[in-house]
């Protein structure tokens, strides 16, 4: 069996990519569509599992109102035209995170999980609104009447519920941070910052990462 179940990956370095090319931030967000498509691509002929995306954060809500409009744009407008080739290929859509934005997103949202709920071929995780620490508060919440909490009943109340771990976590755009995404999650995955910007990442990246990771000894404490 594959070793290698479930990729996560924090897109990073979309604005400055854009502000690079065209002086203009929501370019890099459109660009970045195209490594999106890419490393679902990658996923499918290695037969990776999971993908997990990390597409707007609960702390992004503080960018500027033009900016978060036209990433909500862009999503609703890339589901509308590929959810029926996304479906096509087998691939299960789910979101991660709180879905509170506007009555038309939340529905399109809703109805691709829907729609595409007993695919198997690959599972594309979108954290959308996603934060770590709100998931984990979440979680705790649901569990409020239980006396004793233990680590499976947090792990099957996270969004994450019923998937593996993963192995991979990778960052590109150059900076070594983790922003609130799947701490609890991510306590024994291997971490990949990369320099280059998400919309400059290529799959030749990915086969270097993957090697390396085949190469690595994980030790979940033991020796
Ligand atoms: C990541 O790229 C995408 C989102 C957070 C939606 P950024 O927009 O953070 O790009 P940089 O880090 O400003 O270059
Ligand atoms: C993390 O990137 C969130 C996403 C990629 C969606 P940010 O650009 O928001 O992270 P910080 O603010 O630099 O830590
Ligand atoms: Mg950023």
């Amino acid at each position: 069996m594959n070793p290698l179940k479930h990729m996560a990956i924090i897109m990073d370095g979309n604005g400055r990519w854009g502000l690079q090319h065209k002086n203009s931030r929501n370019l890099g967000h459109k660009e970045g569509l195209k490594t999106v498509e890419m490393v679902m691509k990658y996923c499918i002929k290695k037969k990776i599992k999971f993908l997990t995306l990390y597409a707007f954060s609960t702390e992004n809500w503080k960018r500027p109102l033009k900016e978060r409009n036209y990433l909500f744009n862009l999503l609703e407008i890339y589901l509308k035209e590929k959810l029926e080739k996304i479906n096509n290929e087998k691939i299960r859509i789910k979101i991660l995170g709180e879905k509170n934005f506007s009555k038309n997103l939340n529905n399109l949202l809703d109805f691709a999980e829907k729609k595409t709920k007993k695919n198997t071929k690959l599972q594309i995780n979108l954290a959308l609104n996603y934060g770590s620490k709100k998931e984990i508060v979440y979680a705790f919440n649901k569990l409020k009447k239980k006396k004793r909490i233990n680590e499976n009943d947090i792990k099957n109340n996270l969004f994450t519920k019923n998937m593996p771990d993963p192995e991979i976590l990778i960052r590109t755009g150059n900076t070594q941070r983790l922003s609130n995404f799947l701490l609890w999650q991510a306590a024994y995955t291997e971490i990949f910052f990369e320099k280059k910007l998400w919309p400059d990442f290529k799959n030749i990246d990915l086969n270097r990462i993957i090697k390396k990771f085949s190469s690595i000894k994980r030790n979940f404490g033991k020796i």
